[in-house]
Parts: structure tokens; C-alpha cells; sequence
């Protein structure tokens, strides 16, 4: 276990993950927890640090505001805005994936008692939080404790939280936990109906949310949320349907049958259309077929953006045009984004814009193509 010097004692690596580092400590004489948020080397160096600071300050506010909703968070002791680092208090017991994968290896009357009011906490507390506003974004069983000494809920990890108050974005939480029930705790049976019973009873929106959540299950597909890596010649055959009945949502684009809804590009940039403050159309080459792009560049302007907060549109807004000021002719670009349409033709609306500097990338991108056609895009099942 990794120990570093703390400022109250020593701190011992608990998790190491993508955007954070989890260290269990002590503040004060208190057992603590210590979550520190690093820097992603791809990002340019100031507006990465921007970015690690908003996701501490949006992680520490989110989860003052579950509390102030009535839902049980472990209380905040610190945020240090050098160190990027928040400090929590440590909550004593397990989480609710041990206590189900636990309840997987058994079964009678006391262990169906206890999901039972486990599952009841659940679901309102999600119901507390969405009616509030609030999304969680990462709804999974490690990321509820339950209190030792009061069997109380805890939730935990707010770190992809958001407020909205959008039917889609509730029913996307719930879809979270019902993926990640499914996957995890399949022998704990419909411990998800149990828990959206709960929800029903404690949210007074749950009509619309649940609605949206069978149209999500619907289109449910393994595939659906991953950006898949396709050459030009296969994005550009994709097979586009009308199929949803929302008119903001009026184009689906499926492959053998499954559906997709965003794709990663590599290739050489062989046009380059700006129209500043509204949009940069550009176009990717990469030795298969060309594919249009689209990064708008319209957000401090656009209707669309006026209920965000400002400081995150000024953001997005900043992030957008350091993207476009990166992409020039000739250079090679990773491309993530949303795939869309514009006048019957598949394009990518970019969300993310990589340069590269090794000329290699583009072979290894053709390889990681064929490689996942062959082993995962080509094998998934059709959606139903
Ligand atoms: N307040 C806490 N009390 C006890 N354990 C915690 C607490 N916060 C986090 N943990 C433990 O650390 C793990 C990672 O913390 P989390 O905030 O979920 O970070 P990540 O964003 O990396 O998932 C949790 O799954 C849990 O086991
Ligand atoms: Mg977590």
C-alpha cells in the first residue's frame, strides 16, 4: 500500500483511479478520507488546471447539496483548492456491492428483510436527490456505504454530479444502476423493482422519469454509450432510421443491427471552414473515406446554453475554441463526438479533439478498427 506524508498523520492509498486518487487519513484525530483529483497530461496545461478545479468545486458542492436535500453524505471537512484535494469524514461500514455480493451467497427471511431496506434507501434517496435536482452521474453499488452503527445509507462520490432537472438525466441515473445491478448483483433478483417502488413513493416526478427510463431500456444496447472506433468507409455507411418518436432526438444510426450514438475518428485534416463564434466544419481523412465534422463554437450565444451556469458555458465555451485554434490543415486528429446528421450524411459532432504527434497513430487506429470490428462491434447481439 502507497504511504505519503500527510499533514496530520500518513496517508494510505485506497484507490487509484482515471481523474482520482482516493488516500484513507486522519483530520484532526479523525479517521478521514482524502480524495485528490490530478491532471490529465492530454490537456492544455492552464485550462486543465481550470478543469480539475471545477470538478473539485462541483464535486464538494454536490454533495453539500445531497445533504441539504435529506440525503445522508459523509460530512466535508476540507476543500484545498492547491492540493486539489477534498477531505471527508470516513464512514464506518460496508458498501452496499459487499452487502450484495454477499447476500448472492445466501438466502432466507433475515437477508430479504435487509435488501428490502436497503433497496427502500435507495430509492429515495435517489428520489430526494432528482426531485431536487440533482444527478448523481454515478450510481453504482461502491458508491453507497452503509453506516455501521445506524444502518443508514450513505451516498458517496459526487464526482460526476450535476444539477438538472430533465427527465432524460434522471432516467439516465436510474439506467446507471440498473446496468450496473444487472452486471454486478444478478443473483440479488429485482432488487431494482424493489428500489424504483421506493423511488415512485418518495419522488413526485417519477411519472416522467420512468417513462424516459423504458424508452432508454428500449434502445438499450451495449454499445450504444461507447465511442466505437470506425474507419470512414463503415461510419459513413451506417444505417440511419427515424425511429425515436422526440423530435429533439429525430435520427438513430445503427451497424448489423446495433445501435450507436458516438464514434472516434483518426486522420489527417483535409478542410477547414470557420465561421468564428458559430461553428468550425472541418474533415477528417483517414485513408478510407473522408468524414465531415462539426465542433460548435456558438455556446456564449446560443438559447440553447442559457440555463447552463455561465461559468461552465464560458468553459465549454474556452474548451471549444482551443479545440478549433488545434485543428489545422494537415495535421492528424483524434476526433470523439456525438454521431449526427446534416442533409442525409453521417458526420461527427466533436466533443473532443485530440492532436497527434506520432505519425504512427494512424496505422495503430486502423488496427484497433479492424481488431474491435472483428472481436466486439461485429459479435454483439441486435438490439431488440
Ligand atoms: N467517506 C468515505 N468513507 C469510507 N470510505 C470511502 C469514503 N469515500 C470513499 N470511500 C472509499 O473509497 C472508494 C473510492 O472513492 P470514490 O469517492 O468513490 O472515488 P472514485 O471517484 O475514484 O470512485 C469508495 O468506493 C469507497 O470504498
Ligand atoms: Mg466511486
Amino acid at each position: 500500500m502507497e504511504t505519503k506524508a500527510g499533514v496530520d498523520g500518513s496517508l494510505s492509498l485506497i484507490k487509484q483511479g482515471a481523474e482520482a486518487r482516493v488516500f484513507e487519513s486522519s483530520f484532526v484525530g479523525r479517521r478521514s478520507i482524502v480524495k485528490e483529483r490530478f491532471s490529465k497530461k492530454y490537456r492544455h496545461p492552464s485550462l486543465d488546471a481550470k478543469l480539475t478545479l471545477k470538478r473539485l468545486n462541483a464535486e464538494a458542492r454536490c454533495m453539500t447539496k445531497a445533504r441539504r436535500l435529506g440525503v445522508y453524505t459523509p460530512v466535508l471537512y476540507s476543500v484545498d483548492i492547491v492540493l486539489h484535494t477534498l477531505t471527508f469524514e470516513y464512514v464506518e461500514g460496508p458498501s452496499v456491492k459487499d452487502i450484495f455480493l454477499e447476500f448472492g451467497l445466501r438466502n432466507g427471511a433475515v437477508v430479504e428483510e435487509r435488501m428490502d431496506d436497503i433497496a427502500m434507501q435507495i430509492g429515495h434517496a435517489i428520489g430526494k436527490l432528482h426531485d431536487g435536482g440533482l444527478i448523481h452521474g454515478d450510481l453504482t453499488t461502491s458508491n453507497m456505504l452503509i453506516r455501521a452503527a445506524t444502518n443508514q445509507l450513505v451516498v458517496i462520490d459526487f464526482g460526476l454530479s450535476f444539477t438538472s432537472t430533465l427527465p432524460e438525466d434522471k432516467a439516465v441515473d436510474l439506467y446507471v444502476l440498473e446496468r450496473a445491478l444487472l452486471s454486478m448483483h444478478s443473483s440479488c433478483g429485482n432488487v431494482m423493482d424493489r428500489i424504483l417502488a421506493a423511488y415512485r413513493k418518495s419522488s413526485k416526478q417519477w411519472s416522467s422519469t420512468l417513462n424516459k427510463l423504458a424508452q432508454v431500456l428500449q434502445m438499450d444496447h451495449s454499445l450504444y454509450n461507447t465511442h466505437v472506433k470506425l474507419l470512414a468507409f463503415d461510419l459513413l455507411t451506417l444505417t440511419q432510421t427515424s425511429s425515436s418518436s422526440s423530435s429533439s432526438d429525430p435520427v438513430s444510426f445503427s451497424r448489423n443491427g446495433a445501435l450507436l450514438s458516438r464514434a472516434e475518428t483518426v486522420g489527417t485534416v483535409t478542410s477547414r471552414d470557420l465561421k468564428p463564434n458559430k461553428f468550425l466544419r472541418f474533415t477528417i481523412d483517414d485513408g478510407t473515406g473522408c468524414v465531415n465534422c462539426i465542433l460548435w463554437l456558438n455556446q456564449l450565444s446560443s438559447p440553447y446554453f442559457s440555463r447552463r451556469n455561465p461559468a461552465d458555458v464560458r468553459l465549454i465555451a474556452q474548451t471549444a475554441q482551443h479545440f478549433a485554434a488545434e485543428i489545422k490543415l494537415g495535421v492528424i486528429a483524434r476526433v470523439r463526438g456525438k454521431i449526427t446528421s446534416y442533409r442525409g450524411v453521417t458526420q461527427i459532432t466533436a466533443l473532443d479533439v485530440v492532436v497527434e504527434r506520432d505519425p504512427n497513430v494512424e496505422i495503430l487506429h486502423w488496427l484497433d478498427c479492424m481488431r474491435l470490428a472483428r472481436k466486439v462491434y461485429n459479435v454483439v447481439p441486435p438490439c431488440k
